[in-house]
């Protein structure tokens, strides 16, 4: 499977994600600027991708001959706001923002920024790759699991959240078959979780958004596992839009509903699900299908990005600390206090 992010010689690039899985291009990510563009147009898109994108961003910005602090402030905080539900790139920035108060002025700053990104990098990595540890203990044997968006190496590099959990229990021989379902609007699903299922020869298929409740009343679903964008400090998640209409379909008919994410995913300052920005973006993305346009003119679409899935309804959050049932207020506190 092609990385989402590469370094070559001290240069940055991501894969360009919108051009999957037919085409593979990368791109340089040489500004803060460049980064902005990148995760606003979706170029790179997954909560822990964008925060790593962005620190990488500021970095190179860091680097290049004129960066002043003042000017490192602003483009900071232009990049913070290219995404507004995935929390991970706030935490990203701020932890730039952290450094740059420390050693603004010195000389090697731009090195010192640079290694800060990937060393960030890297936890994010070890943090996925744990996720898939602690939450294949939860799948049982001979699992049909459905899951939704991309919540995989693409969006969190090297082995994903939710996909890091299926791939770690297909390991171990618990999971037969997954359903990806597509993911209107942007076809991450489709796109993006078929391709890397497919790179893993695990058995799927793919359906439209609105079969998984037939599915489950059929009795062909064993579990759910999706990632996270940003989560309440009392459970309440934000995911892709059409999370929630499946944790509520999974409730319904008795199936365990999990949330995949790395610590960064968690925001204590939010203290439920009201508090969470939710991105409306560009109608067109909508309304267009692969870039030509369905609906007629003079229609206009109403596009969230994403919804917030109300902590009651998660069976656990998994975590690289481990895992947090019930999803609460209490568990969230104290596994955030463990780190
Ligand atoms: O709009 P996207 O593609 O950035 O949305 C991605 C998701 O909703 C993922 O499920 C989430 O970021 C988790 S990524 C490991």
């Amino acid at each position: 499977l092609a990385s989402p992010i590469l370094l070559k010689k001290g240069k940055v690039f991501v894969l360009d994600q919108r051009l999957l899985p037919n085409e593979i291009k990368y791109r340089e990510i040489g500004s803060a600027d460049d980064g902005f563009d990148a995760i606003a147009r979706m170029i790179v898109r997954g909560a822990p991708l964008i925060g790593i994108t962005a620190f990488y961003a500021l970095a190179a910005e860091a680097a290049r001959p004129r960066a002043t602090a003042d000017r490192l402030f602003q483009k900071a905080e232009r990049l913070n706001s290219a995404r507004p539900t995935a929390v991970n790139l706030n935490a990203a920035v701020a932890a730039f923002t952290s450094i740059l108060k420390e050693h603004a002025g010195e000389r090697d700053f731009g090195k010192k920024a640079m290694k800060a990104a990937a060393e960030f990098h890297q936890r994010e990595v070890g943090a996925s790759e744990a996720i898939g540890r602690h939450g294949a203990a939860l799948i049982k044997k001979n699992s049909s699991i459905l899951t939704y968006c991309n919540a995989g190496a693409l969006a969190a590099p090297d082995f994903g959240t939710a996909l890091s959990v299926i791939f770690e229990a297909r390991r171990m021989k618990k999971v037969s078959r997954v359903y990806t379902c597509e993911t209107r609007p942007y076809l991450q699903g489709m796109r993006l979780t078929a391709f890397e299922l497919s790179a893993a020869k695990i058995p799927f298929r793919v359906i439209c958004d609105n079969t998984a409740g037939f599915l489950m009343k059929k009795g062909m679903v064993d579990a759910v596992v999706v990632g996270a964008d940003r989560i309440a400090l009392n459970g309440d998640t934000a995911n892709k839009i059409g999370t929630f209409t499946l944790a509520v379909l999974a409730r319904h008919h008795g199936i365990p509903f999990y949330v995949a994410a790395p610590r960064t995913t968690i925001d204590s300052s939010i203290r439920d699900g009201s508090q969470i920005p939710i991105e409306e973006r560009d109608d067109s993305e909508l309304l267009k299908i692969a870039g030509k346009r369905v609906a007629p003119r003079g229609a206009s679409g109403l596009y969230y990005g994403f919804d917030v899935t109300d902590a009651s309804l998660i069976t656990a959050v998994i975590t690289e600390k481990g895992v947090v049932t019930p999803v609460n207020r209490t568990g969230l506190r104290k596994l955030l206090e463990a780190v």
